[in-house]
């Protein structure tokens, strides 16, 4: 909704000053040629220029700042003002001249009022922290969070002071730490918000408010806090919660991100010393932080991560107004989950129990969404009454995307692709959700091979960022165009990849399970070789994640990617194969690397199943040994897929792994692994392993090119 009073008819930068008779001074945020306000340097100069002049001003008793864009506030920090500079200091002095503004505003004896509605996060939420009084619209839109710690940054525009000053040590910290956004309702229970408004018309209630703020007959909520809170404020108590904080974070990140410790350290000073040292503090690690590779790293991502939601082919693509999810299962019900919010969906499955599950599934998504705040209870109902549930093929007819996720079978496949094409107009698109069968063998037999795509989603689909859009020799531009578009529209991450075994994810992740597995037999353990990954930085430790994919899964795959590898000498690992035989599905079944179910929450390994591996007993290795083994393996079959264009750039490359596979973001994926290591020491470090651990250690051509070369994966 956009703030239609608040228009302009010239635009003489990003903010307008609209001066009311009432004195009251609106302050109106509206960024001429971005569809979002952000803060930049040129910002903070508009600041200078126009509004604090008006704190002096006799004629302006009080300001309202407010946002002209549609649905959004101000959406956080301009970025590239980073990505242009390596001097921390030059970027701590950015901060503190911001934080010199906001204090004007905060200690301006006129009340400032922020008419918040749509998004005010990371700097947009500071901003309205150092304003007197927050209004704020209770719609889906409005959101609320100091998002700066996903982006290995800390708020340094006085989020850690303000914050925790506002809401208390308790409330503020997990917002500071992991970047959480809030909706308005649940900002005012937190005391975040001081009054809650309808959005139509919210500068109008802000100078209302104003006025009474000045008048005096209106003053800041105070919200009652509870025995907990009073506690924390006293010095000893608040020393434990931070310090206690501190352990969770090390405990949380294994010392990954120094982010999260910098933001404790920040509000821990503040606390003790004072506003004051506590901003110098955060201007002073705001630069350290922004200069250091893990923040750079974790900023790349979230470009490529908006470059990829814009991404577009030449041909347009196919409008698709209805959908069809063939197979109501686990990943089917995730699918058609994740769609309601775009129009109808037709979910088709041969068994009604399955249909009823799926019903439940997106069910409580929906639920799920509406208590978060996300949704309204009215689109809740109008996505619920899109569901169509059905057995019979027929109901297929009129849907212009159909996503199979039938059986892994491909036999099957092909029948339903068969089944559906009498069905579905010509320009109507057919995917596969398959985990690794060809897309080009789903579509051998197609009449209209050339609309067919695979779209390979992760579990479970709700969460899971990733989307892999696998395009065969044979797909017509237009139909993966359409799949693209749909993709994005689910709010997925999609990279577009070739139609060759294993596609991207499974195929680099094979040679990184394999290395767990071969270590085993070499005599690691289970739990070392879990912890170290984790320290490595990936969310799960390998053993874990064959457990939860499932053995019998894990073996199928390595099998197909064995035959299709062979001449690589690329085989499925004995030891698993025998697993598999012993009736060892992992987690699902409760037989697995661990015992199930877990002790206390703490799962124990399964130290009976090492005899399958090796009559070795176990012993040690250094973490740099396990680690360096698996991670080259996995980043050497990334650069295997880039030069056989399975992936078109390293960047798609590196998007693909950290979402799909969860490759430590903070090391920016796969090719700024390589950058970073330096192709020509990890050649020579890959050659020294050949020798010792055989073949499968070869590094890649194009590998080897850029050790030559000097030059990085991103020139
Ligand atoms: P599932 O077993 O939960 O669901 C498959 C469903 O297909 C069943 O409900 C079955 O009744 C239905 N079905 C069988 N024949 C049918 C037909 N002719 N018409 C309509 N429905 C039919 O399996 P899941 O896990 O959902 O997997 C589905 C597909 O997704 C498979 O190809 C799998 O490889 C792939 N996949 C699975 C992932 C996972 O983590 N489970 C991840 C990515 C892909």
């Amino acid at each position: 909704m956009a703030n239609n009073d608040l228009m302009a008819t010239d635009h003489p930068g990003a903010i307008r000053i609209q001066r009311r008779p009432d004195g009251v001074a609106l302050v109106i945020l509206d960024h001429p040629s971005k569809p979002v306000n952000t803060i930049s340097i040129s910002l903070l100069r508009e600041v200078e220029a126009k509004v604090e002049p008006l704190l002096g001003d006799p004629e302006v008793k009080a300001l309202v700042l407010v946002s002209a864009k549609k649905d959004s506030f101000v959406a956080g920090a301009d970025l590239d003002v980073l990505d242009r500079t390596d001097s921390a200091a030059e970027i701590s002095s950015l901060s503190t001249d911001g934080n010199r503004l906001l204090s004007r505003l905060a200690d301006s004896p006129k009340p400032v009022v922020a008419a918040v509605h749509g998004a005010a996060l990371g700097g947009g939420l500071e901003v309205a922290l150092a304003c007197h009084y927050i209004l704020a619209s209770d719609h889906p839109a409005t959101v609320l969070g100091q998002a700066e710690v996903m982006l290995g940054l800390l708020p340094a525009g006085g989020g850690t002071q303000r914050l925790v000053r506002r809401v208390g040590l308790i409330q503020g910290l997990p917002l500071l730490l992991t970047g959480k956004r809030v909706q308005a309702r649940r900002a005012y229970r937190l005391g975040l918000v001081d009054a809650l408004t309808t959005p139509g018309g919210i500068s109008e209630t802000g100078a209302r408010a104003a006025l009474a703020l000045a008048a005096g007959t209106l003053s800041r909520r105070r919200r009652r806090r509870s025995w907990p809170e009073k506690l924390a404020a006293l010095a000893p108590v608040r020393e434990m919660i931070i310090n206690k904080a501190r352990q969770q974070v090390l405990a949380q990140t294994r010392g990954n991100y120094p982010a999260p410790l910098k933001i404790l350290e920040c509000v821990q000073t503040g606390l003790k010393k004072g506003l004051a040292a506590g901003l110098k503090l955060e201007s002073s690690y705001f630069g350290e932080l922004a200069v250091g590779p893990v923040s750079r790293n974790l900023v790349r991502l979230f470009h490529a991560m908006n470059a990829a939601k814009k991404q577009t082919l030449a041909q347009p693509p196919q409008e698709v107004r209805r959908l069809a999810v063939l197979g109501g299962g686990f990943m089917g019900a995730g699918i058609a989950s994740v769609s309601v919010g775009l129009g109808p969906v037709t979910v088709r499955d041969l068994d009604p129990a399955v249909l009823a599950r799926c019903a439940r599934e997106v069910e409580g998504g929906l639920s799920k969404q509406r208590r978060a705040g996300s949704i309204t209870k009215l689109e809740r109902d109008r996505r619920w009454s899109r569901l169509h549930l059905t057995t019979s093929a027929q109901d297929l007819a009129g849907a212009e995307l159909v996503i199979e996720a039938v059986f892994e079978d491909l036999a099957l496949k092909q029948r339903v692709l068969a089944e559906c094409e009498e069905l579905i107009s010509p320009q109507a698109v057919f995917a596969s959700n398959t985990s690794a069968l060809p897309i080009g063998q789903i579509a051998a037999r197609a009449a209209r091979p050339e609309r067919v795509v695979g779209m390979h989603y992760f579990s479970p689909v709700p969460k899971m960022p990733l989307l892999e859009i696998v395009v065969p020799d044979a797909a017509a531009e237009w139909a993966v165009a359409t799949a693209l578009r749909f993709g994005q529209r689910q709010g997925k991450t999609v990279i577009l990849v070739k139609d060759r075994p294993g596609f991207y994810t499974s195929r680099i992740l094979g040679p990184y399970m394999n290395e767990a597995l071969i270590l085993l037999a070499e005599g690691a353990r289970i739990e070392t070789l879990d912890r170290v990954m984790r320290d490595f930085g990936f969310p799960v430790g390998p053993m874990t994640l064959l457990d939860e994919v499932g053995l019998d899964v894990v073996a199928h795959v390595s099998r197909d990617l064995g035959r299709a590898f062979a001449a690589r000498g690329v085989e499925p690992n004995p030891g698993l194969i025998k697993m598999v035989e012993a009736g060892y599905q992992g987690r699902k079944n409760n037989r697995g690397f661990y015992k199930y179910p877990a002790k206390d929450g703490k799962k124990q390994p399964n130290t009976r199943v090492y005899h399958y591996f090796s009559q070795e007993g176990r012993h040690e290795f250094t973490p740099a040994d396990i680690a360096e083994r698996l991670a080259l393996l996995m980043v050497n079959e990334a650069a295997l897929c880039l030069q056989e264009g399975v992936i078109g750039s390293p960047r798609t490359g590196d998007l693909g792994a950290i979402l799909g596979l969860g490759f430590p973001p903070f090391r920016g994926g796969p090719f700024r692994y390589l950058d970073a290591a330096q192709p020509d020491k990890v050649v020579a470090r890959m050659e020294q392993l050949m020798i010792k651990c055989g073949p499968r250690f070869q590094p890649a051509p194009l590998l080897k090119d850029h050790a030559k070369s000097g030059r990085g994966f991103y020139a």
